[in-house]
């Protein structure tokens, strides 16, 4: 083979593998000049025969033409391994399918209520403050007043970390977080969650509760009435029926319930109201001098009332749910209606 052949060659080759069309022209190609029995590899086997004179340019030559065209068959490979992806793509791809339509996030119904109550005790001047889920026992019932051995624990059994470390069960431990941090006068309310170990229709092991805390000079129950009879009015409208019921509680005195009427059945009875037709949203009280104790406020000069709210009655009532543990079923068909 002369030099001028080698080159015809390889043009010819490099022209069969830049225009395959198909992985199996391409094959063809390399197999006819790069295969064992190709023409350029024959072309280098055939250097022994030639001229003494000529081989060592021939043999240049020929490697130079190997390699080129191994290169541009590597090329050819990627090339036509690219177009077969894409037409596979376009195979499967229907333009026609609906879109997919992308899911916009909400506020879950509690936080949507919670920011509701926040605002209204906001604009009445109050501040937000936020404290632990796992509390101490000293801050959950001690410095509120209940004692180790005391009956209103049972009202409150929870979820116990360690002997002295528990699930808050109410925000009542915030009243002393906050008053042992700050002077009279205070006024904040303290959102979050609480524990208990509770499970029926109106009640959930976890659940969400406002605590508000009021301290200064010259307050009474007066002011105490006010307030919360203000936030219900903001929160349901002033047609609402509410009653405040004497109650209990180690940290008050006096005490109160506040009952609102059930909307769900407009106060004629049903499974919600236990057939009452009230449902209790919160405790409140006159804070007790006891209380005041634990935080070296002097109980002389200070009065100041409390009340802790249920987030979740208060939203069962907002929006007519039946059922309190719905809100925590994870449910979308439930939480997309809020
Ligand atoms: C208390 O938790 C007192 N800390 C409230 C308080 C604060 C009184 C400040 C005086 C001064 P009680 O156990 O009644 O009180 O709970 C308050 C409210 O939380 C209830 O009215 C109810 O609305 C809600 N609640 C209680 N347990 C549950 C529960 N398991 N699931 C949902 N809501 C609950
Ligand atoms: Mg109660």
């Amino acid at each position: 083979m002369t030099l001028e052949e080698l080159l015809a060659s390889a043009r010819e080759a490099l022209d069969h593998i830049t225009t395959a069309g198909t992985e199996e022209n391409l094959e063809q190609a390399r197999v006819k000049y790069l295969g064992r029995k190709g023409l350029i590899t024959q072309a280098l086997r055939s250097l022994g025969s030639l001229p003494v004179e000529v081989r060592p340019q021939f043999g240049q030559e020929a490697n130079r033409l190997k390699k080129l065209l191994e290169q541009h068959l590597e090329a050819a490979q990627e090339r036509l391994k690219k177009a077969a992806l894409a037409a596979e793509a376009v195979a499967v791809l229907d333009v026609t399918l609906p879109g997919r339509q992308q899911d916009v996030g909400r506020l879950h119904p509690i936080t949507q209520i919670t920011r509701e109550i926040c605002d209204i005790f906001i604009r009445m001047g109050f501040q937000v403050v936020e404290g632990p889920e796992v509390e101490t026992d000293y801050y959950n019932f001690e410095a509120l007043n209940i004692p180790k051995d005391h009956p209103a624990r049972d009202m409150q059994d929870t979820f116990y970390i360690s002997d002295n470390i528990v699930l808050r069960t109410h925000t009542s431990p915030m009243q002393v977080r906050v008053m042992e941090q700050q002077q009279p006068p205070v006024r904040i309310i303290a959102p979050g969650k609480t524990f208990r170990r509770d499970s029926d229709l109106t009640h959930t092991p976890m659940f969400h509760q406002v605590e508000g805390l009021l301290v200064d000079k010259d307050i009474s129950f007066a002011d105490l009435k006010g307030v919360l009879t203000l936030f219900v009015h903001e929160m349901f409208g002033p047609a609402v029926g509410l009653r405040f019921r004497p109650s209990f509680f180690p940290f008050t005195e006096p005490s109160a319930e506040v009952d609102i009427q059930c909307v769900i059945c407009r106060g004629s009875g049903c499974r919600v109201c236990s057939q009452t037709g009230w449902l209790e949203i919160l405790g409140s009280g006159m804070v007790d001098p006891e209380v005041f104790r634990f935080v070296n406020y002097d109980p002389e000069v200070y009065v100041g009332f409390a009340f802790g709210l249920g987030i979740e009655r208060i939203a069962m009532l907002k929006f007519g749910i039946d059922d309190l543990r719905l809100f925590f079923d994870n449910d979308l068909r439930f939480l997309k209606q809020f």
